[in-house]
């Protein structure tokens, strides 16, 4: 069962959306969210400042870059993405263990000039887009399963503070990487609502149960005809969980 703080601190709202309505949500679910989503789309039109401004709401930003170069690149890019001020940052597992300790090294970084504490990282395993057809298309022959297992080790071992997966993954996950790795999982449904493109969900309740630290969760939200209700009741629903 979670604590009213510990549900709130559980879900982060994905910002799939322009700045106007991210500046909108954010202003809606002030008080009420605790963490927001920054991927790709909104960070390379806006940059630093979308962080800045959501940070300026009171919410803590995972700042989805999937970072994925050498590893003098991504140390680089990963203490600049944390010197924004948010306080995850996703990589790719595939990018090798040298890095994802590269990617640690920036991280650390960008928490000593700033005096922050630490700035965690996921990492990415397998994308959930892939299927053994396209695994197998870019040389990778094991199944799915043991791909993401092996990355999920991998990036751990080398400084991932967790993993992005699927809800369906999180348990398995949860025992191999041990009780405080950072599981964040998307694909998170509340009963009654739309699946839209996701196929493979899970209510924000059973995630939780099957051992997920985090849940990003967008349309149930952002789509929902009021969002604040629609935070509130998935914030409810934890509570039991
Ligand atoms: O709107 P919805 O709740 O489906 O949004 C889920 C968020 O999680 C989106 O930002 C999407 O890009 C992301 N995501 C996902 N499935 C993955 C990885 C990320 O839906 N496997």
């Amino acid at each position: 069962m979670l604590s009213e703080s510990q549900a709130r601190d559980a879900v982060i709202v994905a910002l799939d959306c322009d700045r106007e309505r991210a500046l909108e949500l954010a202003g809606l679910l002030e008080g009420k969210a605790r963490w927001v989503k920054v991927g790709m789309t909104l960070f390379y039109r806006y940059g630093p400042s979308i962080v800045d401004e959501m940070r300026a709401h009171g919410l803590r930003v995972f700042l989805d870059l999937k970072v994925h170069d050498i590893p003098f690149q991504v140390k680089g890019a990963v203490c600049s993405a944390a010197l924004t001020g948010a306080d995850i940052i996703s990589i790719h597992g595939l990018g090798s263990s040298a890095m994802i300790a590269a990617a640690r090294e920036g991280a650390d970084e960008a928490a000593e000039t700033t005096g922050r504490d630490r700035i965690r990282l996921v990492a990415i395993s397998i994308l959930t887009s892939m299927d053994p057809a396209s695994l197998a298309e870019v040389g990778i022959g094991g199944s799915v399963e043991d791909e993401v297992s092996r990355l999920a080790s991998l990036s751990c071992a080398a400084g991932a503070d967790g993993v992005v997966c699927s809800p369906r993954e999180a348990a398995g996950l949860r025992a191999l990487l041990g009780p405080d790795a950072l599981i964040v999982t998307p694909g998170i449904r509340p009963a009654g609502s739309d699946a839209g493109d996701q196929v493979r969900i899970s209510s924000p309740s059973a995630a939780i149960a099957a051992g997920s630290s985090k849940l990003v969760i967008g349309r149930p939200i952002t789509h929902a005809s009021d969002p604040r209700v629609a935070l509130d009741a998935i914030h409810h629903e934890l509570l039991s969980a």
